[in-house]
């Protein structure tokens, strides 16, 4: 498969969008970033790596930092994970309380806020040093010890989390939450902080997609199977209210984040992180969804 000539096609050809949506202002952060940046990694399971774009600059990887979270707490955890939090698709925003309340305290996935912070409390409370313990594992997956959190980004989103404190605080009062309250928003917000690019971001797919074998990176461990798990929730949640879509048009499990990038992977193929900070009103990368459906459509390699 020629993946150079094809990134490069995309890259030409989705330019046409690279006017539409918007960039997450919520937090203040973040709207601070150049809108028109684009670029796209692929890396192969024989070890292929192709890049096109700005896929070398940083990015705030917000959201696709819970599938990380989600393998350690699995990892301790196992199949007792899933009497604190469902695995059934939202169907709703990332950050909505509605169905919090009325299924009382038990998110729904791990992928919407409510979940990601049930599995953060689990984080807290397995970890002698979580906040360590998770950027180690990234830099391990990424093989690139420049991954780090940005204080100044975690700062700002604390200082604006009127939606997000009221979900941890729902969780509390339905004792879902183990931890203090503003220890478990400390964590979330230091691990959505976490700064990639997409070449370190589709490397650290790469165990997701490669799931021949158990893997094992600074001292986290998943067998096939859980690696299978959690592929499937990122093919059933990784998009909120716009999983079915993403499904639709791409169709491979995968994970988007309001920093404006989507990582996913074809099992036994490769892995892709793409980034460009614009945002559909679904909070997902309007030319990054574009760039991964023309993917599979002119590999033809999907998981369908
Ligand atoms: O909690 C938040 O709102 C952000 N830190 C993360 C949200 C996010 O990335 C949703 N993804 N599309």
């Amino acid at each position: 498969m020629d993946y150079r000539t094809i990134l490069e096609d995309i890259y030409k050809s989705v330019k046409s969008y690279s006017n539409v949506g918007k960039v997450a202002d919520y937090i203040p952060e973040l709207a601070k970033v150049n809108p028109d940046k684009f670029g796209i990694c692929l890396n192969t399971i024989e070890g292929g790596v192709y890049e096109v774009g700005d896929y070398a600059e940083r990015f705030s990887i917000q959201s696709i930092s819970k599938v990380f979270a989600l393998a350690m707490a699995l990892s301790v955890k196992g199949e007792t994970l899933w009497s604190r939090v469902g695995k059934e698709p939202s169907g709703t925003a990332f950050n909505s309380l509605v169905q919090l309340e009325v299924e009382h305290g038990i998110p729904r996935n791990p992928f919407i806020n409510a979940g990601a912070m049930v599995v953060v409390d689990i984080l807290l409370t397995s970890f002698e040093n979580p906040a360590e313990r998770f950027i180690g594992f990234l830099r391990a997956l990424s093989g690139s010890e420049n991954v780090v959190y940005n204080e100044q980004v975690a700062r700002s989103e604390r200082e604006t989390a009127y939606l997000n404190a009221a979900i941890a605080n729902l969780l509390k009062y339905h004792r879902n939450i183990e931890c203090d309250v503003e220890e478990v928003l400390r964590l979330y917000f230091l691990t959505c902080s976490v700064e990639m690019n997409c070449r370190e971001l589709a490397k650290a797919f790469l165990a997701l997609a490669d799931h021949a074998e158990p893997f094992r990176y600074a001292g986290i461990e998943l067998t096939r199977s859980q690696i299978k798990r959690l592929n499937a929730i990122m093919q059933t949640c990784g998009f909120y209210d716009e999983a079915g879509e993403f499904s639709y048009l791409v169709g491979l499990p995968g994970k988007s984040g309001v920093g404006g990038g989507i990582a996913a992977i074809c099992p036994m193929r490769y892995s892709v992180a793409v980034w460009s900070p614009r945002l559909n009103s679904k909070g997902n990368s309007v030319m990054g969804m574009k760039a991964l459906e023309q993917l599979t459509t002119m590999t033809d390699e999907s998981i369908f």
